[in-house]
């Protein structure tokens, strides 16, 4: 069943979207050379703690940690460690989620770690812009498969690829919640989106093979070459959408 939010909801949401993504933000600020993921993780979780809020991956199927903290062939999910030190040359993403009175934000963002090559570079941009790309046009009465449409296009036009075992999601009183949003696709085709529907898109593109294997937790590229990760939490709207995983005014924060 896929939700269609309240005014109230969608205030809680907002919240919850600011707090996730100052924690990035503040992760954001320790990615250099030198530093665990472990690190990385206290950094969120202290930041989710201190504005009133929980953390909702940390023992969610027996996940452990706050952030998902994910280096260069690791597409989602990878567990911050003590013993995980990054390195010059690395990509990192940061995948977070924030529930604020009983409401979640979700968002990632993929960091460079001191100088990257060229091709990581391009991986990060046009993994941002595959999201940008599927917000252009969506609004009510837009198809689930127009997402998936956007991104993979824009994702193959530049010699990558985007994963397909895993996708985007619905949002709310659940981290994850119905519609399942791939990131690959047929435009036109699919359900009808809703005003009121909040819902997760986030391009997971390979540098090379999109295909996946699990490792534990790790999801990773067959080929070990670099993905990258961009999410944000998004409401559809009649005329457009409203990205929630954005900072408000910081006099606007309770
Ligand atoms: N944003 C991630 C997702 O939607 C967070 C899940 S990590 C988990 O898949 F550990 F909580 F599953
Ligand atoms: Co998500």
């Amino acid at each position: 069943m896929i939700s269609i939010k309240s005014q109230k909801e969608i205030e809680l949401m907002r919240v919850a979207g600011d707090i996730t993504i100052r924690a990035i933000e503040e992760v954001g600020k320790n990615i250099r050379p030198g530093i665990s993921t472990k690190e990385l993780d206290k950094i969120a979780h202290d930041y989710i703690i201190s504005r009133g809020a929980k953390p909702s991956c940390l023992g969610y199927e027996g996940f452990p940690a706050t952030i998902c903290t994910s280096i260069d062939e690791v597409v989602v999910h990878g567990i911050p460690r003590e013993d995980e030190i990054l390195k010059e040359g690395q990509i990192i993403s940061i995948d977070c989620v924030a529930a604020y009175k009983g409401y979640n934000g979700d968002a990632a963002r993929t960091f460079a770690v001191g100088k990257v090559s060229e091709e990581k570079q391009k991986l990060i941009k046009v993994t941002e812009e595959c999201f940008y790309k599927a917000l252009e046009g969506l609004k009510e009465g837009s198809r689930l498969g127009d997402i998936g449409a956007a991104v993979q296009k824009h994702a193959e036009k530049h010699g990558f690829n985007s994963v397909r075992v895993m996708g985007g999601h619905g949002i709310g009183r659940h981290m994850h919640e119905d519609p399942f949003v791939p990131m690959y696709g047929t435009a036109g085709t699919g359900i009808k989106l809703k005003a009121g529907m909040t819902i997760c898109i986030e391009p997971m593109i390979a540098a090379g093979t999109y295909d996946l294997y699990l490792n534990g937790w790790d999801a990773r590229t067959r080929d070990a070459r670099p993905s990258a990760h961009y999410e944000n939490t998004v409401l559809i709207k009649e005329d457009g959408v409203e990205i929630l995983t954005k900072k408000l005014e910081a006099n606007n924060f309770e």
